[in-house]
C-alpha cells in the first residue's frame, strides 16, 4: 500500500518534481480542465482587492492571511499552467490568461463599495467556504484521476491548500462580531454561489484555454456550449466520493450535519446533475 504525502503549507514551484514529467501519461480531458482551472486561479489578485475592500478595518491578521491566501491561488495557477505548458507546448498561460481577463470581470469586482455581495462578511465567508469545498474536491479529483506523476503531485499540494483555505474562511466566519445568520439564509448564500458556477468564470477559461487565437473566428465562443464541454472534462475526473466530500463540506459551512439528511440529499441530487449535464 502507498502512503500519500502530506503536503504542507508554504510550497513553492521549486519544491514540485517537475523532471518526473511524464509525457506519455497525458490524459487529454485532464489537461483541458487543468488548463482552464490553471485561468481561474491565476485571477487571484482581484479576489484579494474585493476581499480586502469587505474586511476594510479587520485585523492586521486577517489581511495578512487574505493576502497569503491570495499568492497561494495565484501559484495554482502558475503551477498548473506550467504543468499545462509541459504537457501541450502550443499552450501559453499568460497568453491565454491575458483573453480570459479581457472577456470575464464579475461586477462585484468594479464596485467601489465596500460591502460584500452577499449581504455580510458571515456571508461572503460562506460563499468562500463554497468556492474552497469545490476546490478542494476537484483537485482531489484530479490527483486520484491522473496517472501523470507530477500533475498527481501538483494537485495533491493544491488539494491540502484548498483544505486549508475553507477551514481559514471558516474560521473568519465564526470569529465576525456580526450576529450568526439564521439557517436558511445560510442555505440560501451557499446555493446562490453554488448556481453561480454556471456563469461565465468556467465555460469562458474553458474556451480561452481550449480555443486557440487562431481558432476564435471559426470557433466562436458559446456560453452554453463551453459550459457543458467544461462540465464532461471535469467530470472525467470526479468520481462519487469527492462529490459527497464536497457536499459535506458545504453542508458543515452553513452549520448543519455533514453526515446528516441535508448532505445524503444534496449529494445524490448533484452527482445526478453532473452526470446529466456532462452526459
Ligand atoms: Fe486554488
Ligand atoms: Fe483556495
Amino acid at each position: 500500500m502507498t502512503v500519500a504525502p502530506v503536503y504542507k503549507q508554504g510550497w513553492t514551484m521549486d519544491d514540485v518534481h517537475w523532471s518526473l514529467f511524464d509525457p506519455s501519461k497525458v490524459d487529454p480531458a485532464l489537461l483541458a480542465t487543468v488548463k482552464a482551472a490553471a485561468l481561474v486561479e491565476y485571477n487571484a489578485p482581484d479576489y484579494v482587492s474585493y476581499l480586502k475592500r469587505v474586511f476594510v478595518n479587520a485585523s492586521p491578521q486577517t489581511i495578512s492571511d487574505i493576502e497569503q491566501w491570495g499568492r497561494e491561488e495565484a501559484q495554482h495557477g502558475r503551477a498548473l499552467g506550467r504543468w499545462a505548458e509541459m504537457a501541450d507546448p502550443s499552450f501559453r498561460l499568460e497568453e491565454a490568461f491575458a483573453r480570459f481577463r479581457k472577456g470575464y470581470t464579475p461586477d462585484h469586482f468594479n464596485d467601489v463599495g465596500d460591502a460584500s455581495v452577499r449581504g455580510s462578511r458571515r456571508g461572503e465567508m460562506i460563499a468562500r467556504c463554497v468556492v474552497e469545498s469545490g476546490t478542494s474536491s476537484y483537485y482531489s479529483a484530479i490527483r486520484d484521476a491522473s496517472e501523470e506523476p507530477v500533475l498527481q503531485e501538483i494537485a495533491g499540494r493544491i488539494a491540502a491548500d484548498e483544505y486549508r483555505h475553507y477551514k481559514l474562511f471558516y474560521d473568519i466566519q465564526h470569529a465576525q462580531p456580526e450576529p450568526e445568520l439564521g439557517f436558511w439564509r445560510k442555505l440560501w448564500i451557499a446555493i446562490g454561489r453554488v448556481r453561480e458556477s454556471d456563469d461565465d468564470e468556467l465555460a469562458f477559461s474553458y474556451y480561452c484555454a481550449n480555443v486557440s487565437p487562431e481558432q476564435e473566428a471559426t470557433t466562436p465562443y458559446d456560453r452554453k456550449k463551453f459550459s457543458q464541454l467544461a462540465s464532461k472534462a471535469s467530470m472525467a475526473a470526479y468520481h462519487r466520493k469527492h462529490i459527497d466530500r464536497l457536499v459535506q463540506m458545504v453542508v458543515k459551512a452553513v452549520g448543519a450535519n455533514p453526515h446528516g439528511w441535508l448532505a445524503q440529499i444534496a449529494g445524490a441530487l448533484l452527482w445526478r446533475r453532473l452526470e446529466t449535464k456532462s452526459a
